[in-house]
C-alpha cells in the first residue's frame, strides 16, 4: 500500500474495470466494493476511507437521533468528496425524520432496510435527487421494489452479519440475480475474497456488498476486544437466533456465540414455559424477548463487552484473520479479483 493509501486508485485492473463497469458507473466510484451500512460501526471516519480508498460506503442510521444523523452527514462529506449512501431502518423510531433528512440534505444513495419502504417514501426520495438501493430476499420483491422505483437491489443471504433472511446466498443468486436484468444487482452475505468476486461478477452482480471483513479493520472504531474476538473465530461460530416456539417471534440476527446467545436461549425456554402454565400473557413474553437485545451492539462494539454483548457477525468471519486498512482491504480485494478474472480468461482461450 502507498504511504498516501490511495494506491487502490491507481491500481491496474483491466478486467475488473471492463466487467464491474455498470456497478462503478451506478455507484460512481472506481470499484464497486461497498462496505454495508453496520450500525454502530459505520460511522463517518470509516465511510470516509473506504470512499477515499475506491470503493463506497454506507452510514448507517439505525437508531440515531436525527440531528446526530445530521451531523454525521455533514462530517462525511467534510472527510470525502466522494459519493456515500445513508442506510435507514424502516422500523427505527425516528425513521419519519430520518426521511425528511436525507432529502433535505440530497443525499445521493438512500438505501432502505429494515421492512420494506413504502412506494411513497421511494418516490419521496427519488424525486430528492437520490438514487434508492432496495433488499430482495426473492424474485417476488425484487419486482415489486422495481415496480416502486428502486434504482437497484441488494441481495443479501442469509450467511450475513446483522439481521438475515432464511435463503442462502446461493439461492438468491439463481432466484433474483439471474432474473433480474432491469437494474444494477449487487449481492452480499459471507463474501471476504476476490476470487469469490470475480466469479460473482462472471454471474452478473454489478457489485459486492461486505460488512464484516470492514468491521474489524484498523479504521472501525469497533473497540479492540471485539475485533480480538472476531480474528479468532470460526465461519461456524457465527449463528442466527434460535427461534423455539412459533408463539414467541424471534427476529433472526447473525452474531457470534457467547454468553448473551446462550442467556437468550435460556430465556426463550423460561418464557415458553410460563406460557404454557398460563402465568404469562404473549404480549408480556414477546415484550421481554425483543427488550433482551437493546442495547446490547453498542455495548459489544463501543464498549467491548464480549459477553454480554450483540456480536454481530458474518460468517465470512471465518475467512478474515488480520487487522488491516481500509486500503489494504480494497486493493487485495481488487487485485485478488483482476488476478482471478485473468486466470478464467486464460483458462478458456487456452
Ligand atoms: C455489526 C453489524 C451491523 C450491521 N448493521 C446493519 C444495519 O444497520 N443496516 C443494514 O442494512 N445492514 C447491517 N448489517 C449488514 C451489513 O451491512 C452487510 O450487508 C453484511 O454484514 C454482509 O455480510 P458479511 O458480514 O458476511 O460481509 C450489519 C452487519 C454487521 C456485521
Amino acid at each position: 500500500m502507498s504511504a498516501l493509501g490511495i494506491a487502490s486508485l491507481q491500481m491496474d485492473t483491466p478486467l475488473l474495470d471492463r466487467i464491474a463497469k455498470q456497478g462503478s458507473d451506478f455507484l460512481g466510484v472506481r470499484f464497486p466494493f461497498i462496505c454495508g451500512a453496520m450500525t454502530w460501526v459505520s460511522e463517518p471516519h470509516l465511510v470516509a476511507a473506504v470512499a477515499n480508498a475506491g470503493g463506497f460506503a454506507c452510514l448507517a442510521g439505525g437508531n440515531m437521533p436525527v440531528e446526530v444523523l445530521r451531523e454525521q452527514i455533514e462530517q462525511t462529506r467534510n472527510l470525502t468528496d466522494k459519493p456515500f449512501g445513508v442506510n435507514l431502518i424502516t422500523i427505527a423510531p425516528a425513521y419519519r425524520s430520518h426521511l425528511d433528512l436525507v432529502t433535505d440534505l440530497r443525499v445521493p444513495f438512500v438505501i432502505f432496510a429494515g421492512n420494506f419502504p413504502r412506494r411513497s417514501e421511494v418516490e419521496k426520495v427519488r424525486s430528492a435527487g437520490s438514487k434508492v438501493m432496495c433488499f430482495a430476499s426473492t424474485h417476488s420483491i425484487a419486482k415489486r421494489m422495481l415496480d416502486y422505483g428502486a434504482d437497484a437491489l441488494i441481495l443479501e443471504g442469509m450467511e450475513a452479519g446483522g439481521h438475515v433472511g432464511r435463503v442462502t446466498l446461493v439461492i438468491l443468486l439463481q432466484q433474483v440475480l439471474f432474473e433480474v436484468t432491469e437494474v444494477p444487482v449487487f449481492v452480499a452475505g459471507g463474501i471476504a475474497t476476490g476470487r469469490m468476486c470475480a466469479h460473482l461478477f462472471m454471474m452478473g452482480a454489478a457489485g459486492i456488498q461486505f460488512g464484516t471483513i470492514f468491521a474489524i479493520s484498523k479504521e472501525s472504531r469497533a473497540h479492540p476486544r471485539f475485533k480480538q474476538y472476531f480474528l479468532r473465530a470460526n465461519a461456524r461460530d457465527a449463528v442466527a437466533t434460535p427461534q423455539f416456539d412459533s408463539r414467541l417471534p424471534v427476529v433472526a440476527v447473525r452474531a457470534l456465540r457467547n454468553r448473551a446467545t446462550e442467556d437468550f436461549g435460556k430465556l426463550q425456554l423460561e418464557l415458553i414455559k410460563l406460557l404454557d402454565e398460563g402465568r404469562i400473557s404473549r404480549d408480556e413474553a414477546q415484550q421481554r424477548v425483543e427488550e433482551f437485545w437493546m442495547g446490547r451492539l453498542q455495548q459489544a462494539v463501543i464498549d467491548g463487552d464480549i459477553e454480554h454483548g450483540s456480536l454481530m457477525a458474518g460468517q465470512s468471519v471465518g475467512l478474515v484473520n488480520a487487522e488491516r486498512s481500509v486500503a489494504e482491504i480494497i486493493e487485495t480485494l481488487a487485485a485478488d479479483t483482476e488476478r482471478e478474472l485473468r486466470r478464467m480468461q486464460e483458462l478458456l482461450q487456452s
